[in-house]
This record gives C-alpha cells, sequence and structure tokens, in this order.
C-alpha cells in the first residue's frame, strides 16, 4: 500500500537534521575520513527555488551538502523585520530534504550566541565594505552576517560554501572575510533565480499586497534597461542609475526608491565620472513596509 507522503518522508529520513555542532560534526568526519568534500549553503529558512539553487550548485561540487537554518538576530537593526521573518520548518524541511541537502543544521540560539548577542565581546567587522550600499541603510547588518556566516563555518568546517547573487554585497564581504582571516573555504556565487516576470525570489515577497507584486517587476526591467544601456557602450554612471530610477518611477510608481548605486564591483565605490572596471548596478526600494534588494553586475 502506498501512502501518499510515503516519498517524501523517506527523503526526509535520509536527510539528517541535527542542531548541535558535537553531532554535526560526529556526524561530518567519517565521511570526511572517506575523502568526501562538503559543500555548505547557510540560510535563514523561508526556502524558496533560490536557495534550493545553492543546493543543487553543492550537489553538483560537492559530496555532502550540509544546509543551515538559523534566523540571526544579530543582522537585523532594531526596527527591522527580525520578529515577522517567514518560519515555516515543516515546509522548509520537505524542501530541503527533496533538493538532496545530506544534513541540515538547525542551531539554536544558545548555540550561536552562548553569551547572548548583547553580552558576546568579539565580532568580525567587514569594514568600510560593510558600511556601503546595504550597511550604509541597514548600521551593522554586515557585521552581524560576517559574524554568524564566521562561526557557521566553524562548526561546518566546509571546503565551499555557496551564496546567490541576489546578495551581492554580502557575497563580497564573505570572499573578502575569507581572504582577510584565512578561512580554508571556497566561496561560490550562484546566479539569481527569478519568478518568470523578473522579480528575484526572495522570503520577503510573501509581505507584497497583489498591487505591490504587480508593479515590482519594474526592479528588474529597469535593471536590464540599464544593462542594456551599458551593452550599447553608455559609460555615464549617472545616466545608467537614471534609466532604472525612470523604470521604476514609470513601473512602480506605489514603490519609493531607497538607492540605486553604480560601484566598482570589488571596493563598491561609486564612479565619479566614467565606468571603467567591472561593476555592480545594485538598488533597494520600499514597497510599504517591505524592502526589496536586487542587481545586476556590468562588465565592461
Ligand atoms: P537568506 O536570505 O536565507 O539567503 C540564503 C542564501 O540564499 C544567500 O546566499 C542568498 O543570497 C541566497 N538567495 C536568496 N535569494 C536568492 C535568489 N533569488 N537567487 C539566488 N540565491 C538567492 O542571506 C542570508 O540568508 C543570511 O544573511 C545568511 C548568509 C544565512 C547569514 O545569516
Amino acid at each position: 500500500m502506498t501512502f501518499p507522503c510515503q516519498s517524501s518522508f523517506t527523503t526526509i529520513l535520509s536527510m539528517q537534521v541535527l542542531d548541535h555542532p558535537a553531532e554535526l560534526r560526529a556526524r561530518l568526519t567519517a565521511s570526511l575520513s572517506a575523502g568526501a568534500r562538503v559543500g555548505f549553503v547557510p540560510t535563514m529558512g523561508a526556502l524558496h527555488a533560490g536557495h534550493l539553487a545553492l543546493v543543487e550548485a553543492s550537489r553538483a561540487q560537492t559530496d555532502l551538502t550540509v544546509m543551515s537554518i538559523y534566523i540571526n538576530p544579530a543582522q537585523f537593526a532594531a526596527g527591522e523585520d527580525f520578529s515577522r521573518y517567514p518560519r515555516d520548518f515543516d515546509r522548509d524541511l520537505s524542501l530541503a530534504a527533496d533538493a538532496g541537502v545530506d544534513i541540515l543544521f538547525k542551531p539554536d540560539d544558545e548555540v550561536m550566541y552562548p553569551s547572548g548577542t548583547d553580552a558576546q565581546q568579539v565580532w568580525v567587522d567587514p569594514g568600510a565594505l560593510g558600511d556601503k550600499l546595504e550597511g550604509a541603510h541597514r548600521p551593522g547588518h554586515f557585521r552581524g552576517v560576517a559574524t554568524v556566516v564566521a562561526k557557521l563555518f566553524n562548526m561546518v568546517r566546509p571546503e565551499a560554501a555557496f551564496f546567490g547573487q541576489k546578495d551581492a554585497q554580502q557575497s563580497i564581504v564573505i570572499r573578502r572575510l575569507v581572504r582577510d582571516l584565512a578561512l580554508p573555504v571556497q566561496i561560490e556565487v550562484v546566479p539569481t533565480v527569478r519568478e518568470d516576470d523578473g522579480l528575484a525570489l526572495s522570503s520577503r515577497n510573501v509581505y507584497l499586497s497583489p498591487e505591490q507584486r504587480k508593479e515590482a517587476p519594474a526592479i528588474f526591467r529597469g535593471l536590464q534597461a540599464a544593462g542594456q544601456a551599458f551593452d550599447a557602450g553608455e559609460r555615464r554612471p549617472r545616466a545608467i542609475v537614471d534609466e532604472v530610477k525612470a523604470e521604476l518611477g514609470r513601473g512602480a510608481p506605489s514603490a519609493s526608491v531607497e538607492y540605486v548605486a553604480l560601484t566598482d564591483y570589488e571596493t563598491l565605490d561609486p564612479y565619479p565620472e566614467t565606468v571603467d572596471t567591472p561593476a555592480l548596478l545594485s538598488l533597494a526600494v520600499r514597497f510599504g513596509s517591505t524592502r526589496l534588494i536586487d542587481n545586476i553586475p556590468l562588465l565592461p
């Protein structure tokens, strides 16, 4: 007799869910001594196809994929959406299992912040890189991200870790963390997964009202229009940024634009006159209290 949930139940059984680093080490030691390469996909849950693309990349490049789910309080500033961040562990569990995650690591606050976030003394400070773009609008965000990712790397000790292009600045900060602290992890960045209409998948898209959801594809249309201008030879930063703003003005009149920035891809500094290095075109807009980010690289 077959049961409707049998297949996903079986898959979940073959994925281990662990919540303590000691258990994780015990589980990984055997695989490591057998020569397995460990890939790592850190997430905050509320999984969607963007997260699953990271799992796919990890499975293609490594032998064993660990995903973590931890909503890191230290990367949310006061007044941000920490308390209302979407949480649906049962759904995450079956999505992760079906995607082929081998180990789901779900540490709690005691494990991640044994002294509590207020009493923790040692933090990973990403310096000026963490103060630009997103960091300018979310003070302390990248300190929280860099710290939790460093902790997770120490617990999982992966050979490779997978991040999304969607959060371009995050992946730049993490690459720098790895380089500056000599962490033995290879960082891989996976292209942004989008809805058919171009909207980048995000856990926060569920907050959009139907009207806002209709306007949101203007974000990627704007980025694409700017990308086309760039490909046609436009190199004046202001003109490229204005392409995005014009499309947002036309297609997303209810959005308020927090920033549209064209910066050097490595330093994240703006260009005084001409775009003459690999560049990042990035933006943040708000629909009511929902904040969306997106970006495209521009390569001369
Ligand atoms: P979270 O927002 O859950 O994202 C986890 C990973 O999924 C990140 O690397 C992010 O860039 C990637 N991702 C999100 N949307 C994507 C999309 N549409 N296409 C491709 N990749 C996408 O980012 C975090 O969590 C946290 O800051 C974390 C790194 C886990 C540290 O707390």
